[in-house]
């Protein structure tokens, strides 16, 4: 019977399995009811007393043998195959699934249309620091000392040196140019700006201006109103209207606040407008002597205009957000609705 185990053992080690039906008849031969190890246990139940034990560990041996080898290559061929079903199963006509892109900021996109009609208008970009010194966020804009104007902004001051501000306007960045440049001088300010205000659904400490500058010999304020009603056209709608309204500002002289009809009732009026037919949308001017003064370039040889407007209320108006507070709370459902905008 020893011989016979021994004899099984090595046909089992050396038979070779590479498909299932194979792996069948390896069952069929050795393990199932009718196989040959189980009919050699049968066998056993004869065996003289004095040597079943060491029989028996033997015959067990095989069984394990013949059993482990059944295992491994079942599990061998199961992978195998699934290795091939995969690429079967693949639907190559499928679409596929889209990746989620994020998508523009409001804020930015605005800024970015705002600044693209006025780079074709032979303007350029410049940006300067948002934490500023009294002398460009006021004194060369022409802010006299201890002037309530410089109340009128809210500023945030430094408590241990009052010199330093949190900028309340990129007019600042116009001063940091004129101071560098040589006119004529045509440029876009967009940035951060700081106001000491209380958050509501229509004001922020933080928001964003972009504000323009020209400089040349001759600018007038026809070339202001132009260039402006221009933009207004391209940006709102090419039925767009201007209107200026005097006003103040220190460092422009004569000041308006520029208005332009409202896009969403075309000027008959709606809650929008409050049922004026108009929206304001910024400030602007003719640069005021001392400023070109202040930052060296002559007044007797040149003249500019600047003019500044809010990016949130333009973005605001343009689609109809009815909440500031919603530009910076990062909701992805507030978001999501910019990202294929225009
Ligand atoms: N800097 C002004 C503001 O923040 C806006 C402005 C810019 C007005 C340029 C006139 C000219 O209110």
């Amino acid at each position: 019977m020893l011989d016979k185990i021994k004899e099984l053992s090595e046909t089992i080690a050396s038979y070779s399995i590479d498909s299932k039906d194979r792996l069948e008849q390896f069952r069929l031969e050795y393990l199932s009811r009718k196989g040959k190890i189980t009919v050699l246990f049968d066998d056993f139940k004869t065996v003289a007393p004095e040597i079943k034990r060491s029989i028996g560990q033997e015959l067990n041996k095989l069984r394990t043998l013949a059993q482990t080898k059944f295992d491994e290559i079942q599990e061998q061929l199961s992978t195998n195959n699934s290795d091939t079903n995969v690429y079967q199963k693949i639907d190559t006509s499928l679409p596929v699934i889209p990746n989620e892109l994020g998508g523009r900021h409001p804020i930015s996109l605005v800024r970015e249309q705002i600044y693209t009609v006025f780079e074709r208008m032979g303007f350029n970009l410049s940006e300067g620091p948002e934490i500023e010194d009294d002398w460009h966020n006021f004194t060369a804009l022409n802010f006299p000392e201890n002037h309530p104007a410089r109340e009128m902004q809210d500023t945030f001051f430094i408590e241990r040196n009052p010199d330093i501000v949190l900028r309340t306007h990129t007019s600042s960045v116009q001063v940091h140019v004129m101071e560098n440049q040589k006119p004529p001088i045509r440029t876009i300010s967009p940035g951060r700006v700081y106001r000491n205000e209380a958050i509501s659904a229509r004001a922020h400490c933080m928001f964003h201006q972009i504000e323009g500058l020209y400089i040349d010999k001759n600018v007038s304020f026809a070339d202001l109103k132009n260039t402006l009603y221009h933009f207004s056209k391209e940006m709102f709608g090419k039925d767009t209207q201007i209107r200026f309204r005097p006003s103040f500002f220190p460092f422009t002289e004569p000041s308006a606040e520029m208005d332009i009809s409202c896009f969403i009732c075309n000027g008959k009026g709606c809650n929008i407008c409050k049922y004026s037919g108009w929206v304001e949308i910024g400030g602007a001017g003719l640069l005021d002597p001392n400023v070109l003064q202040n930052c060296k370039i002559d007044p007797k040889v040149y003249s500019g205009f600047a003019f500044g407007m809010g990016i949130e209320r333009i973005t605001m108006l343009k689609y109809q957000i009815k909440d500031l507070r919603l530009f910076t709370e990062n909701d992805v459902r507030f978001l999501r609705q910019f990202k294929h905008a225009e």
